[in-house]
């Protein structure tokens, strides 16, 4: 294993796309921002300086950090922003991990410019458990919003009202040939006849799940946030934000140009952005004005061929790689998810209410200095470490009429024991709307042991879970009217962000932490905080 160094210069770059141009928040100038590349095993460093206007802090999504939390990223959560003109070095070890994840800002709405690709290579030496593509390509999907999200989001805190929808995707950074002013633009994937390619893709969009999709051609999954699978081959992957896919795509054609899709999925009746990004597979010695041969994109609320992915995940679970499964349960835990009202006098475009969002009811409060700092120092008055483990009151949680829309306020954490394994129902709640929330852990990986529609039934579900070969991930998607449950050990000590990867949501308070408490062996407790954690 070796160490390997980064810089990252967060500074305002202009950007034109959908026939206008804006200076946008990147990291060097790049949009989609620099890959960062790493061996299992290598001790990463990331000298981080902030040039802009806006407080900063990047986030290393799906990385364990094990022991090493000032490093993982949340705004208030483990640190302290990193203010103008100010610098800091992220510093951990990729342990245990291989495959695709993302990094992205972790402040405001600033990931939706601010965000790259992670990609972790096996150690030296060691094959994949697939056959070894020709290339790897790295596709990062995204939004472009023609607006200034900061006052976007700004706009819709003040009012209570729902922020308005970005106005494209995009596939590595652009919308495409099909979009306004951009016939010329857009990525083109280029293959040669008979070769395999390994897609790395990512969602990195702010407030939408997508499908994605290559014309004439099948993708076999081969991995899923850095974790493999059991190989299986799909026409459309769905795949929500925070999430990443591994897919082997073989150009079994001769020649030729393809159409590449990224449409959204929302199984629920709220605002979209209903744009589809297109990019271009094309065969080499095929010319660019030749016809494109063109894919149907799923329906905005096609369910079903989300399922249809979702149900296939399994992962690999080979002697290699065993899934490590917790069989026995020390907290049983069970979360509703979901939207709520709480009043708002100040709210006159609400009608003297806000939308909310809550986990049990509890509407997560932003704290002005950072969890895990409070914590390690004991600096009392931060946190209260009474998260309940159920909801406050039970309800119909999918039924209507509504029941209970309004939510409690609190930064509250729920304390976990060093090595405990817990199991975590997310009921999504359809008190305004039904709605799928991909769900995503900081510091864990689980396994996605069970889900359903409707109200979890504690007495019948269990008994169906899967605990053999689950898929592993750090971001779930709750199904809209329904139900997952995962399971993972709590043996990474430090406090960790749990919230809806809806950037909407998460600022609506559908967020909470874990705290997880040092072991007393050897190896086992939070590593002493780095002299440069920036102070609040
Ligand atoms: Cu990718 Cu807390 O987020």
């Amino acid at each position: 294993s070796r160490v390997r160094r980064y810089t990252f210069n967060v500074v305002m770059k202009n950007s034109t796309k959908l026939c206008s141009t804006k200076p946008i928040v990147t990291v060097n100038g790049r949009f989609p921002g620099p890959p960062l590349y790493a061996r299992e095993g290598d001790n990463v460093l990331v000298r981080v300086t902030n040039h802009v206007k806006y407080n900063v802090t990047i986030h290393w999504h799906g990385i364990r950090q094990i022991r090493t939390g000032w490093s993982d990223g949340p705004a208030y959560i483990t640190q302290c922003p990193i203010q103008p003109g100010q610098n800091y070095v992220y510093n951990f070890t990729v342990t245990g991990q291989r495959g695709t994840l993302l990094w992205h800002a972790h402040i405001l709405w600033l990931r939706v410019t601010v965000h790259g690709a992670i990609v972790i290579l096996p150690k030296l030496g060691v094959p994949y458990p697939f056959p070894k593509p020709n290339k790897e390509v790295i596709v990062v999907l995204a939004e472009w919003w023609k607006s200034d999200t900061e006052a976007v989001i700004n706009e819709a805190m003040k009012s209570g009202l729902a922020p308005n929808v970005s106005d494209a995707h995009t596939i590595n950074g652009h919308p495409g040939p099909q979009s306004n002013c951009s016939s010329l633009g857009g990525f083109n994937l280029k293959v040669e006849s008979g070769k395999t390619y390994l897609l790395r893709i990512i969602n990195a969009a702010l407030n939408e799940e997508l499908f994605f999709k290559i014309a004439g051609h099948k993708l076999t999954v081969v991995e899923v946030d850095a974790v493999y699978v059991k190989p299986f081959g799909v026409d459309t992957i769905v795949i929500a934000p925070g999430q990443t896919t591994n897919a082997l795509i073989t150009a079994d054609k001769a020649s030729g140009n393809y159409l590449v899709s990224a449409s959204p999925f929302m199984d629920s009746p709220v605002a979209v952005d209903n744009n589809t990004a297109t990019a271009t597979l094309r065969y080499s010695g095929t010319l660019a004005s030749a016809a494109t041969t063109l894919a149907s994109v799923p329906a905005l609320n096609a369910t079903p061929v989300a399922n249809n992915f979702i149900d296939a995940l399994r992962s690999l679970n080979s002697k290699t790689y065993p899934a490590k499964v917790p069989l026995k349960v020390d907290h049983r835990l069970f979360f509703t998810v979901g939207l709520g009202v709480n009043p708002c006098p100040s709210c006159k475009a609400g009608n003297g209410s806000r939308v909310v969002a809550a986990i049990n009811n509890v509407t997560f409060t932003m704290p002005t200095t950072a969890l895990l700092q409070a914590h390690y120092f004991n600096k009392k008055g931060v946190f209260t470490a009474d998260f309940p483990g159920t909801p406050q009151f039970p309800f119909n949680y999918t039924g209507t009429p509504p029941q209970n829309l309004a939510t409690t306020n609190g930064t509250r954490v729920y304390r976990l024991s060093y090595n405990s394994s817990v199991e975590l129902v997310l009921q999504d709640t359809g008190l305004i709307a039904p709605e799928n929330h991909p769900l995503h852990l900081h510091g864990f990986n689980f396994f996605a042991v069970g889900k359903g529609l409707g109200n979890y039934n504690p007495s019948t579900d269990p008994a169906k879970f899967n605990l053999v070969d689950p898929v592993e991930r750090n971001t779930i998607g709750v199904p809209s009217g329904g139900w997952v449950a995962i399971r993972f050990v709590a043996d990474n000590p430090g406090v960790w962000f749990m919230h809806c990867h809806l950037e909407v949501h998460t600022t609506w308070g559908l967020k909470m932490a874990f705290l997880v408490d040092n072991g007393v062996g050897p190896n086992q407790s939070l590593i002493p905080p780095p002299r440069d954690l920036p102070k609040c």
